[in-house]
């Protein structure tokens, strides 16, 4: 029998909780042993849970306990839950977390700590919700050289932009159904800003391109600025907008990571993502495009994939997985403004049209909207002079 900890008993916990419950003779037909959780640590009293009597607002509890061999931390956040990942690795035992901002920000940090303590730091929850992906390229995808990657990385918007799209819904409405089904992280103007997002692509860029990638130095564009007229504007010319976070490398071997909408052609598979669901792309060089689809939020999906990385700590207590990336230098992150890409622009008054390299254009009274030919930010602006832009969305 092994014992766990649970850090955080909000709607992940409390899943990963019920689902270690639920499924117990299967855990531990997959773990080759009985997983308990002992201890459940949250500052907030839980009367009516069946999981009561395991609860202490002590954590001194859980790192002092010899018992407890894998910690789950599902508290978020870079405060408590960094001070606590850290002092559970320092006691020897493997953390298991769904925790993106911490493994976005300190994660360098804490796998070389994990590394130094012979225990694991396991974070599969972090990215896609219940999707497989951090495995994937750790593990199928390993013989791989990853050249890009890029998804839809943010239940909480999808289903905002989808149920806005397709039922006309308004936007605070649909934010507080996301909020009550359990998407939403605790301060929403983190998936609405991109923000989650940001963390997200990062971590899917440390892995894929093996070196740190910051989410305070990357790009980060929310959905904020999508207008229902240019949802339809992209319906007229064969797209739908879904916001995305993306990374690739670059023949010199840099690499540009960003979050932002784009306007998507309808048929390609991941334009076909809706609501909380989140789809992610994947090129390798042997491999060539594979596309990753499910559940990107809420409390048990996201349980599913915490549940599985603690049955794979408990499997590999006395070995490391090999899973971390290198400190990135100066210089190696490019600045997305500089790649040139095909825009969506829809603007009022006169711009440089000849300069835009029209693909498609639409005229709707005043407004103009050009598909336009590969530019970089920076020249599209040049372009677009004293025009009064009204939306501008890269294209994939
Ligand atoms: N708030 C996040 C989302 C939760 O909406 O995708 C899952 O990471």
């Amino acid at each position: 029998m092994v014992n766990i900890a649970i850090l955080g008993f909000g709607t992940v916990g409390s899943g990963v909780a019920e689902v270690m419950e639920e499924n117990r003779g299967r855990i531990a037909l997959a773990a080759g042993e009985e997983i308990s959780v002992k201890t459940i640590v949250d500052v907030r009293d839980f009367p009516d849970s069946p999981f009561r009597d395991r609860l202490t607002r002590d954590f001194s509890a859980v790192e002092r306990d010899p018992d407890i061999s894998v910690v789950v931390e599902t508290i978020g956040g870079v405060g408590v839950a960094y001070d606590f990942t850290k002092r559970s690795i320092l006691a020897g035992k493997s953390v298991v977390t769904s925790n993106k901002e911490l493994v976005a920000v300190h994660g360098l940090e804490l796998l070389a700590l994990a590394k130094e303590k012979n225990v694991n730091y396991l974070f599969e929850a972090s990215v896609g919700g219940g999707i497989p992906i951090i495995r994937p390229i750790t593990q199928c995808l390993a013989a791989n050289e990853i050249d890009e990657i890029y998804g839809i990385l943010n239940g909480t918007t999808n289903y905002i932009l989808t149920r806005m799209i397709g039922e006309g819904c308004p936007f605070d409405d649909v934010l507080r159904d996301a909020q009550r089904l359990g998407y939403a992280e605790a301060d929403p103007s983190a998936d609405v800003k991109g923000y989650d997002a940001a963390r997200k692509i990062c971590i899917l860029a440390d892995l894929c391109f093996g070196k740190n990638v910051d989410p305070a130095a990357i790009s980060v564009e929310g959905i904020g600025g999508i207008d229902l007229t240019d949802v339809e504007r992209a319906g007229e010319l064969g797209y739908r907008i879904k916001l995305l976070g993306r990374a690739y490398r670059l023949p010199d071997g840099r690499v540009t990571a960003y979050v932002a909408p784009h306007l998507i052609e309808k048929d390609k598979l991941i334009a076909g993502v809706k609501g909380v669901m989140n789809g992610i792309v994947v090129h390798g060089n042997a491999l060539g495009e594979c596309m990753f689809y499910g559940a990107g939020a809420g409390k048990r999906p996201t349980a599913s994939a915490v549940a599985a990385d603690v049955i794979d700590a408990v499997k590999h207590r006395e070995r490391r997985r090999m899973v971390g990336w290198e400190p990135s230098e100066p210089g190696f992150l490019a600045d997305v403004r500089d790649m040139a890409v095909r825009w969506y622009v829809r603007f009022e008054g006169a711009a440089d049209e000849s300069s835009l390299e029209p693909v498609k254009t639409l005229a709707h009274g005043g407004e103009r909207v050009f598909v336009t030919g590969r530019l970089t930010a920076r020249e599209l602006d040049a372009a677009l002079g004293d025009a009064k832009v009204l939306a501008r969305f890269r294209i994939l």
